[in-house]
């Protein structure tokens, strides 16, 4: 097999390309060639040695699939350390994105050149790693220890100007980037610019770590890599250079061999799995969307709108009433302010998005959309009446899409003249935060309407999961036995604080009775009015929910549901709750005990766990681990667990 490495003289300079699609991972064969290439430029004619990467992007990292087996040599930290003492100037090319070991190939080499859309970092926290191959030594000689630790603990990349500023690029190119980091290379060497070894730069100045492990682990929750990470820049900035990567050898060593990094490499590659569906050629074609219109524009229709304007797809929003037009319209406003305001867009990024969003009461207005969303309230008779409008509306070809939580994708779309446009695009609120996309692919959906949707979702900046129709889809469904089990717990002698506090801990965004209290318990009080009693179920799933709402405790919007709420929504325990739930449960027949927190989390993660398995039974996900998916960027579930299903398989 030929090397994914070239090797050839421009002039002067020795030329290290690298193409190793899709994203020139660090691979054995890349190692290989990357040292065989050094080991060459060291002995020829050059003068200096560029590295350059062919394709979408710089090194994305260590190869990720060979992480958990035998490690082939050349080891990524040596073949590092060959590259920085080489005695000719080696200068790195980036772009695309350089990430983990691929930027610490960077920050190997003597100098750093990148082109201005560029982005640098170092993800691996999100792999439960740290950068295992000098990256925490070398990034704090550059950056100094601050800009380092929040580099490394948070993952988030940054774009080439910004690692300019901290010292971690030496100059931007712009144009063509070999030419012109062939030309930075000459500019060096005319300049007579020294061999520059980021090790040999004086260790950075000693900072408060206790204070700084103490800012981690409130935002670590639970990872134990933000930790590792801190341990490591300590080690650069107290030790030798030599010291702090026998530091960084073992800690990286500890976290590969333990549980959280393997549930999120576990996680990583479901996420990519997940884009895919089974079934679906490849090749099959997609629409194109370039227009959507949203129907209904209150919570989920205004963030739904935000999503599209902020990828530069313009919206209509249709509305009942010019009244209600002018509020989801005004709301969206108050949105953006508030980014501008907490620095997450720019005042200009913030106009453009929001003058691609228009609004009318008019359905006349859809007639040349490609996609129309329809969010409006969940009342299936309403729906059905919108698509059967949007039939005689929109035009031929037009992907039309419904937000239902629940119902009947098929129903709607046979509401319709052409059932194969009509899809399910059930997104989470606030909807144009949440990343998880649930595409709900009807049984008469066209195989080019869900594969518009899968990439569109991407375009968006979602992560889309594939769901067959059932009651709930994937999501919803498993929230059922969650909830129920929920209700058990408290009857049986939990309370809601032990409840919520176990799930915390256990690395839940939110237990599951702030949930409740969240998403208000009238909406389920009201829905279950409508139902006999056979409908409504096992009463101890809904009874103590039932006497919060008539003792007018509606949830957090009402200051009180299973906790009391202050102004700032900050939850505090309530005697008239235990109250509550202890009477119901006299009423129920239930004996209440003690239960240790153990048992609320096996018993709440086993609830998901089980509904998960009927649902790919079912064929209603297409595997396992699309529902971790689901779980982790739709409900809170801690990434570094793996998601309910690898969980439930591997705890
Ligand atoms: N190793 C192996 N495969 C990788 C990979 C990696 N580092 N990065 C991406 N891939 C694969 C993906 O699995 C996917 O494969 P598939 O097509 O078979 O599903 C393919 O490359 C394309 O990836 P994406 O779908 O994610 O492509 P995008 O264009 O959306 O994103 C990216 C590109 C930003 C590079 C993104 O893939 C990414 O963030 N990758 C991970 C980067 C990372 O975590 N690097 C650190 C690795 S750990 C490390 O370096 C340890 C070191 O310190 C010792
Ligand atoms: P909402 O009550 O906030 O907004 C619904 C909007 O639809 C209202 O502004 C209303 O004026 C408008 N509307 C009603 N009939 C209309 C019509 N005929 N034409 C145009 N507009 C009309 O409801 P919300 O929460 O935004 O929910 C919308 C849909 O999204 C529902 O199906 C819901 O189940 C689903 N959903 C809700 C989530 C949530 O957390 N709120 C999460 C995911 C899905």
């Amino acid at each position: 097999m030929s090397s994914p490495v070239k090797y050839t003289l421009t002039g002067n300079i020795g030329v290290i390309s690298v193409d190793s699609p899709p994203v020139n991972a660090l691979s054995h064969a890349v190692r290989q060639g990357l040292l065989d290439a050094i080991t060459e430029a060291q002995n020829d004619a050059s003068e200096a040695v560029l590295i350059i990467c062919e394709g979408r992007t710089f090194f994305a990292g260590a190869d990720i699939s060979e992480f958990g087996k035998p490690i082939q040599d050349p080891w990524l930290p040596e073949l590092l350390n060959a590259i920085e003492s080489t005695d000719k100037l080696v200068v790195a090319a980036i772009h695309g994105t350089a990430l983990g070991g691929g930027f610490e190939t960077a920050l190997a080499s003597h100098y750093r050149c990148a082109v201005p859309s560029a982005k640098i970092g170092l993800p691996e926290v999100k792999l439960g790693l740290l950068p295992g191959a000098g990256g925490t030594q070398r990034t704090p000689r550059l950056a100094g220890i601050e800009a380092a630790l929040e580099l490394m603990t948070s993952g988030v990349p940054v774009a080439a100007s910004r690692a300019k500023e901290l010292g971690l690029v030496d100059e931007i190119v712009a144009g063509d980037l070999r030419e012109g980091a062939l030309t930075y290379v000459r500019k060096l060497l005319d300049s007579d610019a020294p061999v520059r070894r980021t090790s040999e730069i004086d260790p950075p100045k000693f900072g408060d770590f206790d204070a700084l492990r103490a800012a981690v682990t409130r935002r670590a929750r639970g990872q134990v890599a933000p930790l590792a990470i801190v341990d490591c820049v300590e080690a650069a900035a107290t030790g030798t250079f030599a010291e702090g990567m026998k530091v960084e050898r073992q800690k990286f060593s500890e976290l590969m061999q333990g549980k959280q990094s393997a549930a999120l490499r576990h996680f990583f590659f479901a996420e990519r799995q997940a884009a895919k569906v089974d079934g679906l050629a490849k090749d099959t074609p997609v629409r194109a969307v370039d227009s959507v219109g949203i129907i209904g524009g209150g919570t989920m229709g205004g963030g739904i709108a935000m999503s599209f304007a902020n990828a530069g797809i313009p919206v209509t929003m249709i509305e009942i009433s010019d009244e209600a037009l002018e509020r989801g319209l005004s709301i969206i406003e108050r949105n953006y302010a508030g980014s501008v305001k907490r620095g997450k867009l720019t005042e200009e990024k913030a106009a453009q998005c929001r003058a691609l969003i228009s609004g009318s009461t008019d359905y006349d207005a859809l007639a040349d959309v490609d996609m129309v969303i329809e969010a409006v309230f969940e009342d299936p008779g309403l729906k059905k009446k919108i698509f059967a409008r949007l039939d005689g509306v929109c035009k031929k070809g037009a992907i039309l899409a419904t937000n239902t939580s629940y119902q009947d994708v098929d129903q709607i779309a046979a509401a319709t003249s052409r059932p194969e446009d009509v899809i399910g695009t059930h997104f989470f609120s606030p909807a144009h935060i949440m990343k998880l996309l649930e595409v709900v692919r009807g049984e008469k959906t066209a195989d080019d309407v869900l594969a518009t949707c899968m990439q569109l979702a991407k375009r968006i900046r979602k992560v889309p999961v594939v769901s067959g129709v059932c009651y709930g889809f994937i999501g919803n469904r498993m929230l059922r036995p969650y909830g129920l089990q929920s209700q058990l717990l408290l009857l049986e002698g939990a309370t809601p604080e032990q409840v919520d506090g176990a799930m915390e801990a256990f690395g839940m965004a939110m237990g599951p009775l702030r949930v409740f209290d969240l998403a208000g318990l009238d909406v389920g009080y009201k829905a279950r009015q409508a139902l006999s009693d056979a409908e409504k179920g096992d009463p101890a799933g809904y009874r103590v929910l039932d006497h919060l709402v008539e003792a007018d405790r509606h949830g957090q919007k009402s200051g009180s549901g299973f906790y009391i709420y202050d102004e700032h929504r900050k939850p505090t325990p309530c005697p008239e709750v235990h109250k509550i739930i202890e009477e119901t449960a006299a009423e129920l027949g239930f004996e209440r005990r003690e239960i240790a927190d153990e048992e609320i989390v096996d018993r709440l993660t086993r609830a998901l766990y089980e509904e998960g398995g009927k649902i790919v039974e079912e064929g209603i996900a297409q595997r396992s681990s699309d529902i971790d998916v689901v779980y982790v960027y739709g409900y809170g579930f801690p990434a570094y667990r793996g998601g309910p299903m690898y969980f439930g398989e591997n705890a």
